[in-house]
């Protein structure tokens, strides 16, 4: 390459780092499942799962798969952006709950939405999936020409939860949360966000630690076999916990520290809404201060990649985000993976 040529893209990346959300949107199933009507089901309580989890109830899906929440979601953060689904650049899903192996969710949200000749692709990172989402999607945006990339995360999580295992099965709830992601912030018609900065991590040696690996080619199914445990979501719970603290907590403190910014700085925090105590845990080791802590597990329990975009999208709606605004959205899930990312409003 000629240093002319070099002097180019440089100028370019640095003219088109304008990445920003310029629209939000989520979407939950109609039916609720409390902890009571758990409780109906199997030895446990309301007690028991509101003090470990601080989850009260959470949305499943009765008839509707991963694209179709993915649609819902998708259909409300285009409004807000005000774009129509032709505008799109690309999709991405951030799903491990596809509604199938092949088609992709992408390709069938794609369709719902009456585009085509794009980029579609599916992304697995788990409860992170949504801040991966984000990074490809920064990356898209400083490519040459303008983007509008959709990154949706849509978990059906009870579709692979075994609710033969109480301590697993009151974790999880389904729903999806959706953001446009352009590569300028011009005409969307509420308040856009500037996505600042995204700071990825992964650690296959703990990936034992929570699996989902029944009918997937390392164990594959054949004609007829029934399934057993591992065709459902397993996890040993409290070293889950352990790291999921220690890994949310080192990610996000680097993402300040190399923004020269300060935990007292941060307006909202936006964390994976996986358990309160997880949460609670987090904030304290971060020195944060709970009225700048955006917490919805109660409601909707753990829906893994969608947790964050919902939990997002809610704090925006209800007025917990305001013009100036900086938020730090965080996250861990299975792999490991985890992840932060920076938006200022
Ligand atoms: N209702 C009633 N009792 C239950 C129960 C339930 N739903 N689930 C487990 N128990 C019982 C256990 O059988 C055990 O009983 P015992 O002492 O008689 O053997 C007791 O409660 C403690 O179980 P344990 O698994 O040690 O509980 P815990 O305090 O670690 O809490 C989790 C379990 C799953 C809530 C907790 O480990 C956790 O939140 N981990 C993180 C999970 C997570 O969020 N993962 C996703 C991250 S992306």
């Amino acid at each position: 390459m000629t240093a002319a040529c070099s002097k180019a893209s440089e100028h370019t990346l640095v003219m088109k780092n304008n990445c920003c959300l310029t629209g939000l949107g989520y979407y939950v199933p109609e039916k609720i499942m409390t902890n009571h009507d758990f409780a109906l089901l199997m030895d446990t309580s309301d007690e028991w799962i509101t003090t470990r989890t601080g989850i009260k109830q959470r949305h499943v899906c009765t008839h509707q798969a991963c694209s179709d929440l993915a649609y819902q979601s998708s259909v409300l953060a285009l409004k807000e952006a005000s774009l129509t689904p032709r505008q799109l650049t690309h999709v991405i899903v951030a799903t491990f709950t596809p509604d199938a192996f092949i088609p992709n969710a992408a390709c069938l949200l794609l369709e719902k939405l009456g585009h085509r000749n794009i980029a579609a692709l599916d992304i697995n990172t788990a409860c992170t999936g949504f801040i991966y989402g984000l990074e490809l999607a920064r990356g898209l945006c400083m490519l040459p020409g303008e983007a509008n990339v959709l990154v949706v995360a849509s978990e059906v999580l009870t579709s692979r939860v075994n609710f033969a295992d109480r301590v697993t099965c009151v974790l999880f709830g389904d729903g999806a949360g959706a953001a446009v992601v352009s590569s300028s912030c011009h005409g969307a018609a509420g308040m856009s966000g500037r996505l600042v900065d995204v700071n990825l991590k992964a650690d296959g040696a703990l990936g034992e630690l929570l699996t989902l690996k029944g009918g997937g080619s390392a164990h594959p199914l054949a004609l007829g076999d029934t399934v057993t445990e591992n065709f459902f979501v397993q996890m040993a719970g409290r070293e889950v916990f352990k790291h999921a603290v220690r890994s949310m907590y080192n990610v996000s403190m680097e993402i300040l520290e190399r923004n020269n910014i300060r935990s007292g700085d941060i307006d909202l925090v936006v964390p994976h809404q996986a358990n309160i105590r997880i949460i609670e845990a987090l904030a304290k080791k971060m020195n944060l201060d709970p009225a700048n802590l955006f917490v919805n597990v109660q409601k909707y329990g753990n829906t893994s990649a969608a947790s964050v975009p919902i939990a997002l999208a809610e704090a925006k709606e209800t007025g917990r985000i305001n013009p100036g605004d900086l938020v730090l959205l965080v996250a861990f899930g299975g792999g490991f993976t985890w992840g932060s990312a920076l938006v200022q409003y």
